[in-house]
């Protein structure tokens, strides 16, 4: 469902205002000044808190309860940062799917149900309730929408994200709960701006609701035919030139024009869909709503996300007493078969095994790297092709590289701390949270400069956290890597800068700043 379209250009720094907190937040790593410029918010002049705000999230995906990737880790994270202290009200919503393990649902508590309009259907919508870490979360209940395996890819997924949008528009009443901020993540949470602007808005109770929109990943759109507007979105045909986009029903640009303000997970991202190079077609739509677009870099659960207390590492260590890291790199290595060699530095990549994550590069100059003293070990799945090659690679080079086709969470982190560099040479990538992660665990990341990775991750050559590289080019990706490896076997310099990987602030103290510098502002 994605549209592509290739040319760069530079593009122009936007930044958002906002008042509120007494001080300027600082971003956790300083802007970038090479094109595209990144938008950024900018920091609150003046301006008081007064009653709790209320924020609802609306997604298709929340961590620990369901998660397929990066979005749900983040609904899961910014709203726990925003709920901290207290001063906020901050609730989420998303389906009740039937992979939602027993664990947590044995907790849930069943509210109530109601039945949601959706044209001419009249559908059964259950509540459940379940509090943690001062958030509140609801989860939609529809067997028939939501009890199969898996959260997508079924041929019905845009009725079953209608009815979700509808559902949660509904709920507002029924729990009594009219939030002042309505934050809804990527396509699947689009109709809910939409049908705030086109229905709701004008019962009084949802006349001061504002709707957030962020964007996780462009390149997702939820595109449909014009046909179904009325009969299976319940939108009326009036309100066609809202979600119209290249005679489509096009979501997430309805919820572009529809919502108070958008945003994306990082600055240069956020710069970098306004070029028709990244945007999958939607860089006009962006360009001209561009004054309420701002991006925000994500952070991680530094408590999710801990070398000193994870029980899935061979040895737990920290910035302080890095040592024990060693034990997690001899474990991996028996683990995996590859021979026990604490001098021989571990590459790793941990990635869906798709193109934007530049595989290619890594392809067309794999025999470059592993002539080299250098063990590799890759972990994920995605497209059969490079399923295919990196398994291949694995039996020509038995002993230097080890592929491990599948997505598992405790052997990610056992390979985040085991590993010396992560590899992460993405073509494009909105924000980006592996790169954070083996940071954290004392992993030093090779990225290429686009989105998040460019925001999150310095150039080791400029006194930065890690190693970078600019264009999309393999030899360039390898020169890097080769400057990285030359580091490493300098021991004391290497231990310095694993120090500073670990110890960049990769948490959400900032960035949750800036998103509640933006409620504010939109709420003035
Ligand atoms: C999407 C993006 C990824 C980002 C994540 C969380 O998965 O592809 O770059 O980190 O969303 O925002």
């Amino acid at each position: 469902m994605s549209t592509t379209n290739q040319a760069k250009k530079n593009t122009q720094k936007k930044a958002v205002p906002h008042k509120e907190v007494a001080e300027k937040p600082v971003m956790p790593i300083e802007a970038v000044e090479t094109a595209p410029a990144p938008v950024e918010p900018e920091a609150p002049a003046e301006a008081v808190v007064e009653a709790k705000k209320k924020i609802l999230f609306v997604a298709s995906e929340a961590a620990p309860f369901i998660a397929t990737g990066g979005l749900a880790e983040v609904v899961g994270s910014l709203s726990k940062a925003l709920a901290k202290d207290g001063r906020y009200d901050v609730r989420v919503i998303i389906p009740l799917y039937q992979d939602i393990r027993k664990e947590f649902r044995k907790d849930f508590k069943f509210i109530g149900n109601i039945f949601v309009p959706l044209s001419w259907r009249n559908q059964y919508c259950g509540i459940f309730e379940y509090s943690v870490d001062n958030v509140t979360y609801y989860f939609v209940d529809n067997e028939y929408y939501f009890k199969r395996p898996g959260c997508y890819g079924y041929y019905d997924d845009g009725e079953r994200f209608a009815f979700f949008c509808r559902s949660v528009m509904e709920i507002l009443g029924f729990i009594n709960f009219y939030p002042e901020v309505l934050h809804c993540h990527d396509w699947q949470a689009a109709l809910a701006a939409l049908y705030l602007k086109t229905i709701y808005c004008f019962r009084p109770e949802y006349q001061f609701i504002r709707a957030v929109f962020t964007i996780h990943n462009i390149e997702y759109q939820g595109k449909y035919s014009l046909d179904i507007l009325e009969d299976l979105f319940g939108i009326s045909y009036r309100y066609q030139y809202l979600v119209e986009y290249d005679h489509c029903i096009n979501l997430m640009k309805g919820a572009i024009e529809c919502c108070e303000r958008f945003t994306t997970v990082s600055p240069t991202y956020a710069g970098e869909i306004k070029d028709p190079y990244y945007s999958h077609g939607l860089d006009g739509i962006v360009r001209r709503n561009e004054f309420k677009l701002c991006g925000i870099l994500n952070g991680i659960d530094p408590d999710y996300y801990d070398p000193a207390t994870d029980k899935s590492l061979f040895a737990n260590y920290s910035a302080e007493d890095i040592a024990p890291k060693a034990v997690c790199k001899e474990e991996l290595q028996r683990m995996l078969n590859l021979p026990v060699k604490p001098e021989t530095p571990i590459i790793a990549m941990i990635s869906r095994l798709v193109s934007h994550k530049g595989l290619d590069l890594v392809k067309e100059v794999a025999e470059q790297i592993l002539r080299q003293d250098v063990q590799l070990v890759i972990l994920g799945t995605g497209d059969g092709s490079y399923e295919a090659y990196f398994s291949d690679l694995a039996r020509r080079y038995q002993g230097k590289v080890a592929t491990v086709i599948t997505f598992n969470s405790d052997l990610s982190r056992k390979i985040y701390s085991g590993a010396d560099l992560f590899l992460m040479p993405s073509k494009s990538e909105p924000c980006g949270l592996s790169q954070m992660i083996a940071s954290r665990y004392g992993t030093v990341a090779i990225v290429r400069e686009t989105g998040g990775l460019k925001d999150s991750i310095k150039p080791y050559g400029a006194g930065g956290n890690g190693f970078t590289f600019r264009d999309y080019n393999a030899y360039d990706m390898l020169y890097v890597i080769n400057e990285a490896l030359g580091v490493y076997r300098n021991r004391e310099e290497w231990q310095k800068l694993v120090k500073k990987a670990m110890t960049t602030d990769f948490t959400w103290a900032t960035s949750a700043k800036y998103y509640e510098a933006l409620y504010l502002d939109m709420l003035k």
